[in-house]
């Protein structure tokens, strides 16, 4: 069942009427172009097929009711609160994706949320696997909470991204995550076959065509079931490690070291920081190839950056694991053109770039690689990339 039927057939059940309107927003993928946005870099995400959906509608009392529902269609309702007592924090776990969302709001004060709202949310973004259900659930609330509040947002890019910058303030300031702007930016900015090529810094953005199945390629997703979040902490030090070199160098960030300069950086730089400034600098440079690359249609050729980016990934920003190095090492053994790690890193998912007739043998001999260790079974899709967030009902 789709997850807007999901989230209706929930709402239904437990409120007995009608969602005044149904709201979704996508996970997504990454390209190319990792660690690189909290450097004011470039990167190249696109939308996965798979969705949050929220189903909302408005109260008076000033509280927000939120539920989840799962596969088997049985709804999970957080403690509810009221949104004049939202402080950072609190409420915490799950609940406080949509309740950080409404913090922002409440305190930009763009739409008034203050009558509060019912939320039921049905979503497929797999959790914990580098895909950004996180993103996807905060840029559907704030969907829902902006259109309840009659703010419904359209296709204009610029609000979009505005819309995104208030689901990342939520997931800094509120969660206390410090992720960068990648995934809020993508689900909501990306669209229907197109990767977004974004400066970070300028906030400029491109959508660049992308059909693989034109160029007889896939785009494969392995999800190597090991939960991400683990290295969390690990992502903040990274952060400030780049902070600190950028300070060091001089520079308001990494993104302003060129590859000529980087030479010169490294050997002024202590030795932990080099490596990683050495990740960013050429990071950011395999986007601009990439980018130059899928303009000339030459999508094969991406696919040795996306292996270069994998080795930067590991050996300088040390952000893969095991079970990463295992399926990406499978992948190109199997044939794939290129693959690496996505995302964060210490888990997640992997992505690599496959012919059409070789992707059930690369398939088979990633399963295959993670058999006879103490691994989970990875899961295997294709993915095209697909529209972001939006109004469904
Ligand atoms: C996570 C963060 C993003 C980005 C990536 C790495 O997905 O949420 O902001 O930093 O890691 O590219």
């Amino acid at each position: 069942m789709s997850t807007i039927h999901r989230a209706l057939d929930a709402f239904r059940e437990l409120y007995g009427r009608e969602p005044q309107g149904v709201w979704s927003a996508p996970g997504r993928a990454n390209l190319i172009g990792e660690h690189t946005d909290y450097n004011d870099g470039f990167v190249l995400p696109f939308a996965l097929p798979h969705r949050t959906s929220v189903a909302a509608t408005r109260r008076t009392d000033g509280r927000i009711l939120v539920s989840t529902v799962g596969d088997d269609g049985r709804p999970q309702q957080a403690e509810p609160f009221a949104v004049a007592d939202l402080r950072p924090g609190s409420p915490s776990g799950w609940a406080g994706y949509p309740a950080g969302v409404a913090w922002v709001l409440r305190d930009i004060g763009v739409a008034d949320i203050s009558a509060g709202a019912e939320l039921v949310i049905a979503g497929n973004v797999p959790a914990g696997a580098g895909l950004s259900s996180s993103a996807a659930l905060e840029c559907a609330i704030a969907l829902a909470l902006l259109g309840l509040a009659g703010h419904e947002i359209g296709a204009g890019y610029a609000e979009r991204a505005q819309v995104a910058e208030w689901s990342h303030q939520a997931e800094n300031r509120f969660v206390g995550v410090p992720s960068g702007v990648l995934d809020q930016t993508a689900s909501m900015c990306c669209t229907e076959a197109n990767v977004l090529f974004l400066d970070v810094r300028s906030g400029a953005a491109e959508q660049v065509p992308f059909d693989a199945a034109a160029e007889g390629l896939e785009v494969l997703i392995i999800d190597t079931r090991v939960n991400h979040a683990l290295g969390d902490s690990e992502y903040g030090d990274r952060r400030r490690g780049c902070e600190r070199a950028a300070e060091l160098l001089g520079v308001p960030a990494l993104r302003d070291v060129s590859t000529e300069d980087l030479p010169g950086a490294l050997a002024t730089l202590p030795s932990e920081l080099g490596p990683l400034v050495r990740h960013a600098v050429t990071e950011n440079a395999r986007v601009l190839d990439a980018v130059d690359l899928l303009r000339a249609s030459k999508l094969a050729e991406v696919g040795p950056l996306l292996t270069l980016s994998h080795q930067s990934l590991r050996d300088d920003y040390r952000v893969s694991c095991v079970e990463l190095d295992v399926a990406v090492d499978a992948a190109l053994a199997a044939g794939a053109l290129g693959a690496r790690m996505m995302g964060g890193g210490f888990g997640g998912s992997a992505i690599a770039l496959v012919s059409e007739e070789l992707r059930p043998e690369v398939e088979r001999q990633v399963t295959a690689a993670f058999v006879g260790r103490s691994f989970t079974q990875p899961r295997l899709f294709t993915a095209i990339p697909s529209a972001g967030a939006g109004r469904d009902q």
